[in-house]
């Protein structure tokens, strides 16, 4: 793998997509920084990083046939990806919370940030951002949100933890082209923070409500069945889980 290391850049997943499209680069080639000036979240949201501790880094994985249609199990992919990771180093009680936060207990400690190149049906190639709270303890009071060191007290190596992730991110792929999406949508919804549990979401019009989480569909919406046994689809635009 190539990996291509900066001390400072807007965001890495910007980056990455230019040297894709200016030069050859290969299949997982990896941008890592120490700061991004500018980094990118879901939802366009922003994603702020104490710089030099934390891991924030893009991985490119390009495709020969992979279908738009199919684009969430990459998110599938990903979450199992990081969660095995995560594991390795003994985080206690991971989840992963749809569409692909990883959560310690309730609390957000990596989020994913995938942007796909296509053409025509086809993905071409994806550009999977991650942000991981390794080292840093503070976070100016963000609700939900911790790190590695808060959870474990020990102070990472992030190269050390950049090295597994990458292995567990080719692994999981060979594993999934091998044949095996059933297997790994299985463990993801193994993993699913709530659940089977009655939880209160909000709604696009404010609305608050409980359901409970019952499965995440093919096309990646999640399926939440409410009142009266009545099963309704949720992209992530339409809902907000409340803790
Ligand atoms: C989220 O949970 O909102 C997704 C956050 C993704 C952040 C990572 S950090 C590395 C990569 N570069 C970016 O600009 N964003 C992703």
């Amino acid at each position: 793998m190539q990996i291509i290391k900066l001390d400072a850049i807007d965001s890495t997943n910007l980056y990455l997509k230019k040297l894709m499209f200016n030069t050859q680069a290969l299949d997982y080639t990896i941008v890592v920084a120490d700061k991004q000036t500018s980094g990118r979240g879901q939802m366009g949201t922003t994603w702020v990083s104490e710089g030099g501790k934390n891991l924030t880094f893009s991985i490119l994985k390009k495709f020969n046939n992979l279908e738009v249609s199919d684009q969430f199990e990459l998110n599938i992919c990903i979450s199992m990806a990081i969660f095995r990771s995560l594991n390795e180093l003994k985080i206690p009680d991971l989840k992963i919370k749809w569409p692909n936060d990883i959560l310690s207990g309730s609390n957000k400690i990596c989020g994913v940030l995938i942007e796909n190149i296509l053409s025509g049906s086809k993905i071409q190639a994806s550009i999977i951002g991650i942000g991981l709270n390794v080292n840093q303890i503070s976070f100016n009071n963000l609700p939900n949100v911790s790190s590695l060191k808060l959870i474990t007290g020990i102070q990472y190596d992030l190269d050390e933890l950049l090295k597994i992730m990458a292995k567990n991110i080719s692994a999981v792929f060979d594993h999934y082209f091998a044949g095996n999406q059933q297997n790994l949508k299985t463990q993801y919804l193994e993993h699913l923070f709530r659940k089977d549990k009655a939880s209160t979401f909000l709604n696009n019009s404010n609305t608050m409500f409980t359901g409970i989480i019952r499965n995440v569909t093919n096309e990646g919406k999640l399926l939440v069945e409410e009142e009266d046994e009545i099963f309704k689809e949720y992209d992530l635009k339409e809902l907000k889980l409340l803790y």
